[in-house]
C-alpha cells in the first residue's frame, strides 16, 4: 500500500539516501541503522516533511505529496525530537492538538481519554508534563500520533531515553498497534525491534542493505559466527585477526564471539547468528568506538 520508488535525497551536494526501493503493507517494520545512516531523512520523506530529490512515494498508487492533506489524514507521526509544552497536562496538550486538527471538543475529549488509557497515562491525565519521565513523555508522543486513528504510524527513534522496563512496555504497545495498521519505527538499538518487527529494513552506505525477516537476515551469516575461549593475553592478537562481535570474562579467560569466513579451527563452536551479530558486522566501520 505504501511504496518507496527509487528515492534519493540530497542536501545540497551531500547525498543522504540513494535509490531506495521499499514496499510496506500492514504490520510492524523496523528501520535499523546507526546514527547518520539516513533514517530520519527517509522518515521525514514518508511524513511529507521533506520531498525526495529523485523518485517518488506512493500510497495506493498515488503520489503522497499530491495527496497532500488526504495523505496526512492517514498519517500519525512522532518526530525524533518531539516538542511539547512542559506546563501543559497531557489532556490540555492533546486537546490543543485536536483543536488544530479541527476536531470538536466533546469528540476529542472522548478520544483523548481512550488514548491516554491505551498508553497507560490515565492516572496523570491532568498532571503537568514537566514532572514526567522520558518514557511518559514518549507515551504522550505516541498518543498525539494516534489522535486521528492513523492507518500509517511512523515513529522516529521512539525509545530514546527509555529505561529497559519502559522499552519492554513500549514493545508490547507497538505490537498491539501494528495489528490493524502500518507501523514504521526507526532505531539504532537492535533489541528494540528484533522480537517484534515483521520486517527489518537496514540502510548502509546510503542504500538499502536488507528488507527482510529477522530470520532471513540472520541467515546471511549462517556458519560464520563462532565462539571460543582464549587466554586474556591472546585477546589483542585475536582482535587483529578476527571480526570480534563481543567479548566477556569467563573464569579468568575471555569468551569471544566473532565472524569468520572460511575454515574453522577445532576449538571454535559455531553458533546461530543473531540480528545483533549482523548489525555489528555490517556496520563495523561506522560504529567503532560506539559499542
Ligand atoms: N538538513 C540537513 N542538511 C544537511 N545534511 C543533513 C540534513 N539532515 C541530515 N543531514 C545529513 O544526512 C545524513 C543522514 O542524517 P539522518 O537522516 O538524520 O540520519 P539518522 O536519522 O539515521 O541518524 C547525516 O550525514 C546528516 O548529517
Ligand atoms: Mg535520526
Amino acid at each position: 500500500m505504501l511504496v518507496v520508488k527509487d528515492v534519493s535525497k540530497q542536501y545540497g551536494d551531500f547525498t543522504a539516501i540513494e535509490s531506495i526501493n521499499l514496499e510496506f503493507s500492514t504490520g510492524l517494520y523496523g528501520l535499523l541503522a546507526p546514527n547518520g545512516a539516513g533514517k530520519t531523512t527517509l522518515i521525514k520523506m514518508l511524513a511529507t516533511l521533506i520531498s525526495p530529490t529523485k523518485g517518488e512515494i506512493l500510497y495506493n498508487g498515488k503520489n503522497i505529496s499530491d495527496m497532500d492533506d488526504r495523505y496526512r489524514e492517514l498519517l500519525g507521526y512522532l518526530p525524533q525530537h518531539f516538542g511539547y509544552y512542559k506546563n501543559y497536562s497531557p489532556k490540555q496538550y492533546l486537546l490543543y492538538l485536536a483543536a488544530l486538527k479541527g476536531m470538536g471538543k466533546k469528540e476529542a475529549l472522548h478520544i483523548i481519554e481512550e488514548l491516554l488509557e491505551k498508553v497507560a497515562l490515565s492516572d496523570v491525565i491532568n498532571k503537568k508534563m514537566k514532572k514526567f519521565s522520558g518514557g511518559m513523555i514518549q507515551r504522550v508522543g505516541i498518543a498525539q500520533a494516534l489522535l486521528n486513528n492513523p492507518k500509517i504510524l511512523i515513529l522516529d527513534e521512539p525509545t530514546a531515553g527509555l529505561d529497559p522496563k519502559e522499552r519492554a512496555r513500549f514493545r508490547h504497545m507497538l505490537t498491539d498497534l501494528a495489528r490493524e495498521r502500518l507501523v514504521i519505527i526507526s532505531t539504532h538499538i537492535v533489541s528494540d525491534i528484533e522480537s517484534i518487527a515483521n520486517e527489518i529494513i537496514m540502510i548502509k552506505n546510503k542504500r538499502l542493505l536488507y528488507k527482510d525477516s529477522v530470520e532471513n537476515i540472520c541467515s546471511s551469516l549462517n556458519g560464520n559466527v563462532f565462539e571460543t575461549t582464549i587466554a586474556y593475553d591472546q585477546l589483542e592478537d585475536f582482535r587483529l585477526k578476527h571480526s570480534l562481535l563481543s567479548e566477556k570474562q569467563e573464569y579468568g579467560n575471555m569468551r569471544v564471539r566473532f565472524i569468520h569466513k572460511g575454515e574453522a579451527e577445532r576449538n571454535w563452536t559455531v553458533v546461530p547468528p543473531q540480528l545483533e551479530d549482523v548489525f555489528l558486522y555490517e556496520y563495523r566501520d561506522e560504529i567503532e568506538g560506539e559499542v
